[in-house]
């Protein structure tokens, strides 16, 4: 069964992680860990209990937030001029041995859900994503987020 847990360099294999792009890996190796410590994001991957150590994706949540101006003039409408709170999911993932099989999917639908859940104690308008390819960008178009005035690889899903 498929369970999402807190990254635990002690547990999960990081090393073990390929998702295709090299900076994804290369931060779950080094940075995750440590970013985690620091309180800087929270770090979640997927596993299947019955192989706990292998990671199949994870994803990471930060504090954020995101000048109004450069949501859609729908979303402006509803929104103060100052700068609005929202959740980052700073990178997302699944195992290059794993894609096209729903990981990602379920890795949005997690990073969501867990987002809703903390906006009943902490107030954020939004969840927003950095897509560092195109083909990421059309992953989270895929899943109704919409991409910023001005800045197109940061999208962004309102969580209302
Ligand atoms: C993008 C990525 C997360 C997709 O993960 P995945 O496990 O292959 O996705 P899933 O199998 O869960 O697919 C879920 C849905 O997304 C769609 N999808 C997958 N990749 C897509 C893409 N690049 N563009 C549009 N849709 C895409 C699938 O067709 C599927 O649609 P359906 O549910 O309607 O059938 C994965 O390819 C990956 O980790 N890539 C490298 C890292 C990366 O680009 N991360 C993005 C953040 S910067």
């Amino acid at each position: 069964m498929l369970e999402e847990q807190r990254l635990d360099a002690s547990v999960h294999d990081r090393f073990g992680f390929s998702c295709g792009e090299p900076a994804l890996d290369d931060y779950l190796r080094k940075y995750a860990a440590q970013q985690s410590a620091k309180g800087l994001s929270a770090v979640f991957v997927v596993v299947d209990d019955a192989q706990p150590r292998q990671i199949l994706g994870f994803y990471t949540l930060s504090a954020a937030q995101v000048d109004a101006a450069l949501l859609s003039d729908a979303e402006q409408k509803k929104l103060p001029r100052y700068p609005v709170p929202c959740f980052r999911m700073g990178r997302l993932a699944s195992s290059l041995t794993h894609q096209g099989t729903g990981i990602g999917a379920l890795l949005v639908g997690l990073a969501v859900d867990r987002c809703l859940k903390a906006r009943a104690q902490v107030g954020a308008y939004a969840l927003l994503v950095d897509a560092k390819t195109e083909k990421a960008k059309a992953f989270y178009v895929h899943y109704g987020f919409t991409a910023c005035t001005d800045s197109p690889m940061t999208l962004y899903l309102p969580l209302g």
